[in-house]
């Protein structure tokens, strides 16, 4: 009910022709009248209907006006209406109602004086327009009061959001500058040793084997340099959503005994095994170039943090061949895991490991491997128990239509 609504007032006599007099008395464009020809009627209307006022013929038959205010006085939904009492009994019937609400009981006399009548109706009325009024302001009130609270928690999460964001900004900076400065640290003292050997006259340093091996360095410190800048180009292509993939014709076996064969020298140097289980060629429509590099960041990533021992990495092919056929690669490690709270971060772009030291990249390997996963119809999944190792899921349709990678993965 709005606090517009018009009053409801109830009148209750046994006589309708008292009924038709009362109701032409009171009767109000902004009110509405309710007549019940007994107490009975009287209740079932006032379980049904919110009441501004009651007025009771104190004589009627069966239950009678007094009756009908000590039943009221006893539901919790009817205690507190108003009642005006009619009677055609003597003064003393002022004090023959007792225990009801204080105010909230009058008396009138019959013959009714009409005058006296609208007057009381309208104290009531005007009471309850009130009492309405105000109930609707409070509500208001707590309704905005509840929106502020809501506003204020977003807030607070929107800023600690922001902090957090700063934080990884200015991490993630003095990072790059890092990986960045320790490539470029060693070409740099690697030309001054070779001007000052110029100087010098030695020209041994410069024989063809010596020169091979010093190119090979200096490609090692510039590839670890475009890796770097290539992954931090990628993510901004994935957030803009314009990486595109090219796809082509692969196989799956002999990419992964390349990739594994490439990564030798590093995973020796962490006393890492890799084991590729032997697989017939699977053969999928994908892009190469990707495929490789996600493999790569998997293997590089079980390199790291997989703690050094056997790397297993494993095919199954759920029927390449067949429409609607995948491929699943498994990389499996035995290092110390990743713990449940952090297991879904990892994938999120600059999110890595606790800060021991232990950690080596950007954090953006996963990010960028589970986009190009998502970008081929994939998923990149991960399933770890803290202290057990982890097993990294790269899922691949085996035929699948170009997708340009988002950042809503
Ligand atoms: N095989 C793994 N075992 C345990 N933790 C891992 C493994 N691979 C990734 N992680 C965790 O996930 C984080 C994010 O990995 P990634 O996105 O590749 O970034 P980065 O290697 O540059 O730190 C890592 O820093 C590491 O904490
Ligand atoms: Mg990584």
């Amino acid at each position: 009910m709005s606090a517009h609504d018009p009053s409801k007032v109830l009148i209750v006599d046994d006589l309708p022709e008292n009924l038709r007099a009362l109701e032409a008395v009171i009767r109000d464009e902004a009110r509405l009248i309710f007549q019940a020809a007994s107490g009975e009627d009287a209740l079932s209307l006032m379980l049904e209907h919110e009441f501004a006022l009651a007025i009771l013929d104190v004589q009627m038959p069966g239950m009678d006006g007094f009756e009908l205010a000590e039943l009221m006085r006893a539901t919790s939904r009817t205690r507190n209406i108003p009642i005006v009492f009619v009677s055609a009994a003597g003064r003393e019937l002022n004090y023959a109602f007792k225990g009801y609400e204080q105010g909230a009981v009058d008396f009138l006399h019959k013959p009714i004086d009409p005058d006296a009548m609208r007057s009381k109706v309208q104290v009531f009325v005007t009471l309850d327009q009130q009492r309405r009024e105000m109930q609707r302001q409070m509500a208001a009130l707590e309704r905005a009061r509840r929106e502020q609270e809501v506003l204020v928690r977003e807030l607070n999460d929107t800023q600690a959001e922001l902090q957090r964001s700063l934080r990884m900004r200015d991490e993630f900076m003095s990072l790059v500058a890092h990986e960045l400065r320790t490539p470029l640290n060693t070409l740099f003292l690697e030309t001054q040793m070779r001007s000052l050997q110029l100087k010098r006259g030695t020209m041994a340093a410069f024989q063809p084997e010596q020169m091979e091996t010093m190119i090979r360095r200096d490609e090692r410190q510039i590839k670890s340099m475009i890796r770097l800048i290539d992954d931090m180009l990628d993510v901004s292509r994935m957030k803009s959503g314009t990486l595109s993939i090219r796809p082509g014709r692969v196989e799956l076996t002999g990419l992964l005994e390349r990739v594994v064969a490439d990564l030798g020298l590093q995973a020796h140097a962490t006393g890492t095994d890799f084991v590729l289980a032997p697989h017939a060629p699977v053969e999928g429509w994908w892009d190469e170039f990707r495929i490789e590099q996600v493999v790569v960041n998997l293997l590089t990533n079980a390199l790291r943090y997989g703690g050094g021992g056997t790397v297993e990495i494993s095919v199954h092919d759920e029927d390449c061949t067949r429409a609607g056929g995948q491929v699943r690669i498994d990389v499996r490690d035995h290092g110390k895991g990743i713990a449940p709270d952090f297991i879904e971060r990892i994938f999120e772009p600059y999110e890595r490991g606790a800060k021991t030291g232990e950690t080596k990249g950007l954090g953006l390997g996963l990010y960028i491997s589970r986009q190009l996963a998502a970008s081929h119809g994939g998923q990149l999944t991960v399933q770890s128990t803290l202290g057990q190792g982890a097993t990294f899921s790269l899922t691949l349709p085996c035929l699948v239509v170009a997708v340009p990678a988002t950042a809503s993965a």
